[in-house]
């Protein structure tokens, strides 16, 4: 089969990342018979510099033509002084929000071979995990009114939180999905105890839940949430919450995997097309070094493979490979632990392509 590919390799790690992806999936469009088109586009820092803006018409055309896109990483200290709506992230948002992909799927497991580089105590983590964080992705705060204003105390600024129904609805579904497909267990986490629009979140996930009552659901608050996931992480399945709180638990469950090079995430609206990425950002301290994990990244394809083309084998081929270089001890400097095997970003892709079959 044929796919159209639109590549946004971004700042920072994101080229170098991408780039090894990419190099996977050409291995499993031999392996398979299948034809990946990839075209590379611009967004973040590099289209600032480049058209002026972080996200280009042409780029928004091309990823709206594409079966799905693949993304690096975007952002970086060079930028950092630009207005917000000028700045690397906001082409990401944009992006997002263009696309109408409202639901990121960020799964946490731990690798079997990774658990000497999970921070937790060895008790805390035996049998591995495996947590399926839903994030809302177009909403809240990240998107509510904003701005500064003079006050008595001078000058002040604000960022909105806004949820309506029908987005908290929406994902709150994708969470039950995604939960009767794995153990039929939701842990929804917002800050009801204080914010008004955690209410109205709290609210819509118990009606949605009417039509979803086989499943388990279970609400905490995210101070808390930000605790158990340390104290333990094998009691969470599927995680639904809100595009803030989603962005940095994620980060924090990421850590417990090893490291944040491990992540992948798929950001999904209603049919079949969806952005891949990892979960991390640009990382500009070790830019351009081969030291960057590209795991995350490639997995991220994985989850292209499954969600957008219904490519399970493959997805699976992928997943198997990482899964095998892992086993062998190949580790970047993220996940290295004493006794392991050492490499850069782009042996760790060589590896994975070599064991993909
Ligand atoms: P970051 O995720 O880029 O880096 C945090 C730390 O994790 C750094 O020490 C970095 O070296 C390390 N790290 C991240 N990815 C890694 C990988 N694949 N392999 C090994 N180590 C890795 O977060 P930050 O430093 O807070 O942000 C840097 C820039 O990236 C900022 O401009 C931020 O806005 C942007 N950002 C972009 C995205 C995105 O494009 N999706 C996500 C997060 C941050
Ligand atoms: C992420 C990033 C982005 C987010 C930033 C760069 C806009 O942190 O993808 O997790 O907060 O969504
Ligand atoms: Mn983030």
């Amino acid at each position: 089969m044929n796919f159209n590919v639109a590549v946004i390799p971004g700042d920072g790690i994101g080229p170098e990342v991408t780039e090894q992806a990419v190099l996977v999936l050409e291995k499993i469009g031999e392996l398979y018979n299948h034809s990946f088109n990839f075209t590379e586009v611009l967004a973040g820092g590099s289209a600032y510099d480049l058209k002026g803006t972080p996200l280009p018409q042409e780029t928004i055309d091309i990823c709206k033509n594409s079966d799905a896109v693949l993304l690096g990483a975007v952002g970086g200290p060079k930028w950092d002084n630009l207005p917000g709506n000028l700045r690397p992230e906001k082409g990401l948002l944009q992006i997002r929000k263009e696309l109408g992909l409202y639901a990121n799927i960020r799964p946490a497991v731990l690798f079997d071979p990774l658990k000497e580089a999970c921070p937790l105590k060895p008790e805390l983590i035996e049998g591995g995990f495996d947590i399926c964080v839903v994030r809302e992705l177009t909403g809240g705060m990240y998107f509510g009114e904003k701005g500064r204003k003079e006050t008595d105390m001078g000058m002040a600024a604000y960022d909105t939180e806004l949820y309506s129904e029908p987005e908290v609805d929406r994902i709150v579904r994708k969470a039950f999905e995604i939960a009767r497909k794995r153990n039929n267990k939701v842990t929804n986490i917002d800050k009801m105890n204080v914010l008004e629009s955690s209410r109205l979140w709290r609210e819509v996930v118990n009606k949605t839940y009417e039509e979803y009552s086989d499943v388990t659901l279970n609400h905490l608050l995210v101070d808390n949430a930000a605790m158990q996931l340390i104290r333990d992480p094998k009691q969470f399945d599927v995680i639904v919450t809100t595009n803030m709180f989603g962005d940095i638990l994620s980060d924090e469950a990421s850590m417990l995997t090893g490291s944040i090079g491990m992540l992948p995430s798929a950001s999904l609206g209603e049919g079949k097309f969806g952005l891949y990425e990892p979960i991390h950002g640009s990382a500009p301290d070790i830019a351009g070094q081969d030291k960057a994990n590209p795991l995350a990244t490639i997995l991220s394809t994985a989850m292209m493979l499954r969600f957008s083309f219904d490519l399970e084998k493959e997805a699976k081929a992928i997943e198997d490979a990482v899964l095998k270089v892992l086993s062998e001890g190949y580790r970047t400097k993220d996940i290295y632990s004493k006794g392991t095997n050492l490499v850069g970003l782009k042996e760790m892709g060589r590896l994975v392509v070599s064991f993909c079959k």
